[in-house]
């Protein structure tokens, strides 16, 4: 049986979580995010790499890796969401599965939010549910990955 890898990816400022405007955003930790991904990977059967970074060209150099070991990218590209180009093309020059997630719902917020550079590229999206948009992202990637 081939073992299954899934990088997460989060985008600036997550690194912040629990404490960056939590009425916005809620108060679990990005590692508390990250061990809730890895145990429901563990159910799912797939091994759950997480990545955090700040930097555009850093989170693209991740995706080039992600190409070579990965088999899908669960991502919540942050404010990159909203106009990151350069991301949206080195996940789309990847070719792997694409889920991305929002912990809030951009739709109910400023409208700079409303649009998203890299939805058009995903193969879907889920915002607004806080830890469930990254686990039920998960659950809805692996499906994709094991039936491509
Ligand atoms: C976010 C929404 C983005 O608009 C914002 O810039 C973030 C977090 C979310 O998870 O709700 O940093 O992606």
């Amino acid at each position: 049986m081939r073992i299954l890898k899934i990088i997460v990816l989060h985008g600036p400022n997550l690194n912040l979580l629990g404490t960056r405007e939590p009425e916005v955003y809620g108060k679990l930790k990005l590692k508390e995010i990250n061990s809730a991904l890895k145990k429901r990977g563990e159910d799912l059967e797939v091994v759950v790499d997480c990545y955090q970074s700040n930097h555009e060209g850093t989170l693209i150099d991740r995706i080039q890796d992600a190409a070579k070991d990965c088999h899908g990218i669960l991502i919540n590209p942050a404010a990159l969401t909203h106009y990151s180009y350069a991301l949206r093309d080195a996940l789309s020059a990847s070719d792997l599965p694409l889920v991305e997630v929002h912990l809030s719902n951009v739709f109910a917020r400023e409208p700079f939010r409303h649009n998203s550079v890299i939805s058009p590229v995903a193969d879907g999206i889920i915002c607004g549910l806080g830890l469930d948009s990254y686990l039920l992202g998960l659950e809805a990637l692996v499906n994709i990955v094991k039936n491509r």
